[in-house]
């Protein structure tokens, strides 16, 4: 078991697959990213080398992320491998679902168990001034295809932001009445220089909530009022889903915090939120032996960093969303 000093047990890892992406979100990365060179990512093996390495620590849930975990080469034949780990009892994937209408099925087939797609709004041109890249209806078909692939629960991820979709959440929590979907609503976190967006950007979940109840009536607490993973949930009358809001910004949840973040180049981070990182890639390489990580891995769980700064203005800098993986 992997413990922190307050005495979290640190059994989730999320592991960005490749900093890559196909869109370009206008709250996620500059149009003109500069990406890594694949050498300085993790290779197949040496991901699996370290899930296994965490798995003997006692981790048993693991998400893949990005950058788009989609656009990278052989995702399936990865997908497969890590799902066949003993120990590896969880095994989804958060993506913007642009390539799941190709993909949906064989990663299904390969043992993915769920998926977690991004979706904004309903409004195509919306979508586009978001993504930049985007088509609406690429990732429609995309979630249609996770769903007739059995990638259930379907989950959708909003990043709702002022100025673009604000008034979009209430088309969002809508689906919720006709699908057994999760629509789940993000604060978006500013990050410094990765983009043109302002802190005052960030609309509160509160916010939110109110203007969906505005339109479509009262909801009630789903979930017995606990959270689900980040997300607290709720129901609007006679839906068949549920909408939730992950509240990162004004109510992190750092004291239900299991996670660990492992980078496209083999970091390890600790904090979505905070700059401290062990390198774990680079011993890798060099030839460290497995109890040498083992102890890396259980030192930079040990000081696992509580609370965020953005209310301080603390933001972290050396990395965007995208090298990091949501
Ligand atoms: N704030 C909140 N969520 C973000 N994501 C990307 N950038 C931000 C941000 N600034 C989310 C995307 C996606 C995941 C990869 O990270 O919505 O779900
Ligand atoms: Fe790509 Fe996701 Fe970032 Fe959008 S938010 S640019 S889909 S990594």
């Amino acid at each position: 078991m992997a413990l922190d000093r307050f005495g979290r047990n640190i059994h989730y890892l999320r592991i960005s697959l490749t900093d890559h992406c196909n869109l370009r979100c206008v709250y996620c990365m500059p149009e003109d990213m500069i990406f890594r060179p694949n050498a300085e990512l993790m290779q197949d093996d040496e991901i699996l080398r370290l899930v296994q390495l965490f798995v003997n620590l006692g981790f048993d849930k693991f998400r893949l992320t990005g950058g788009e975990p989609t656009v990278r080469a052989h995702v399936v034949d990865l997908v497969r491998e890590l799902a066949h780990i003993p120990g590896v009892r969880s095994l989804s994937m958060t993506t913007n679902g642009v390539l799941l209408g190709r993909l949906a099925r064989p990663l299904a087939e390969a043992g993915l168990q769920r998926l977690n797609i991004s979706l904004d709004t309903l409004d195509a041109e919306k979508f586009r001034r978001l993504t930049r890249w985007g088509t609406l209806e690429d990732v429609w078909q995309g979630i249609l295809s996770a769903e007739q692939a059995g990638l259930r629960p379907i989950k959708l991820n909003a990043v709702v932001v002022r100025g673009y979709n604000e008034a979009d959440v209430v088309d969002l929590a809508r689906l919720t009445l006709e699908h057994n979907w999760q629509v789940r609503f993000i604060e978006m976190m500013p990050f410094a220089g990765a983009t043109d967006l302002q802190v005052k950007q960030t609309v509160t979940a509160e916010e939110m909530l109110q203007r969906i109840q505005a339109q479509l009536g009262e909801v009630e607490i789903a979930n017995g009022g606990e959270l689900d993973g980040e997300a607290r949930l709720y129901r609007l009358k006679d839906a068949k889903g549920e909408i939730g809001f992950i509240s990162s910004v004004t109510a992190p949840f750092c004291a239900a915090c299991t996670r660990a973040r492992l980078t496209a180049d083999g970091r390890l981070r600790l904090c979505l939120l905070r700059e401290g990182e062990v390198d774990l890639l680079t011993p890798l390489r060099a030839g460290a032996t497995l109890d040498d990580l083992r102890q890396l891995i259980l030192d930079g769980i040990w000081w696992k960093p509580w609370g965020h700064g953005l209310a301080e203005g603390v933001i972290p800098l050396n990395r965007v969303m995208s090298e990091i993986g949501g």
